[in-house]
């Protein structure tokens, strides 16, 4: 409890102690875990990368994700040495083969912000630093409006700068959602007997909301937008939601009888939509 109120209040960075590492293992990580997972899925694909840097990496979690999908070179930036310490045993022991170093690197492919940027009051120096030494740079934060509203800034800080967005915004305009919602996305998270009762919840799981961006040094060939939120299917009829390579959100209902039906009630929120599908949809 106390680790979490700490967390959400931004009034504590780091751990206070062992014991709120091990609580952070059981209670937070399975989630922010997940959200780096699902991040890194999406787009790994189209990212040529063999080294990160994890800054504010606490024990570990954006690089114990990645190293699920790619063996690569690792850069751990964090400033609670017990947690560093954790992050270097756990990726060590996990997975052997992978280079982990302790040190600020010259250069990397890309950098991972995992919610570590937003508990820092000076980010616009750290981005100022790490922006020349890094291809692609990714921050990740809670899904909730106060934390999104800091991402915003950061957004436009990072565009001011002659940043790319690669994600989740296919477009390089003002947010539409700025004034009044927020954009976030979010993932199942299955509770383990532990994490159950340190939480004391009953539910076998749990939903982790998130917000994120994802800068490039090059322009992305952009997708006709982004599902924005639960695509909600009725009997009959689909709603969606789209934050559309114009920056301007379109809300359309789909009917049982149009064309691409049965495609779009797979659809996920979260999920590109392709210019095929975008035609469709505006007509
Ligand atoms: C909420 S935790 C997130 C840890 C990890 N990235 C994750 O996703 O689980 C934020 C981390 O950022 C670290 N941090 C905050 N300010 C930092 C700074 N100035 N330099 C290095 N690390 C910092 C904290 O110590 C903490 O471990």
């Amino acid at each position: 409890m106390e680790l979490q109120t700490g967390y959400r209040s931004r009034q504590r960075i780091g751990y206070a102690d062992t014991a709120q590492i091990q609580s952070y293992v059981f209670t937070r990580f399975p989630a922010t875990y997940s959200v780096c997972l699902k991040i890194f899925e999406n787009y790994l694909a189209d990212l040529p990368i063999t080294s990160i840097l994890d800054w504010g990496c606490g024990i570990g979690t954006a690089s114990l994700a990645l190293s699920q999908l790619k063996k690569l070179e690792y850069f751990l930036i964090e400033q609670d040495n017990q947690a560093k310490d954790y992050a270097e045993q756990f990726l060590k022991h996990f997975f052997p083969e992978n280079n982990v170093k302790l040190m600020p690197p010259d250069k990397v492919d890309l950098t991972v912000f995992s919610y570590s940027l937003g508990e820092v009051k000076t980010w616009q120096t750290i981005l100022d630093e790490i922006w020349p030494k890094t291809n692609y740079l990714l921050i990740i934060e809670p899904g909730t409006p106060m934390h999104f509203g800091g991402l915003l800034q950061m957004r436009d800080y990072m565009l001011s700068k002659g940043a790319y967005i690669w994600g989740p915004c296919c477009h390089q305009k003002i947010c539409p959602l700025a004034k009044d919602d927020w954009c976030h996305f979010s993932v199942n998270v299955p509770r383990s007997k532990e994490h159950r009762m340190l939480k004391n919840a009953e539910r076998s799981f749990e939903q982790e909301t998130y917000s994120y961006v994802l800068f490039g040094k090059e322009p992305k060939v952009v997708d006709f937008g982004r599902i924005i939120s639960p695509p909600r299917i009725h009997s009959g009829h689909i709603d969606l939601k789209i934050c559309s390579s114009n920056g301007e959100i379109i809300k359309k209902t789909v009917g049982r009888s149009a064309p691409h039906y049965k495609q779009l009630k797979k659809s996920q929120w979260g999920e590109s939509v392709d210019d095929e599908m975008g035609n469709f949809l505006l007509k």
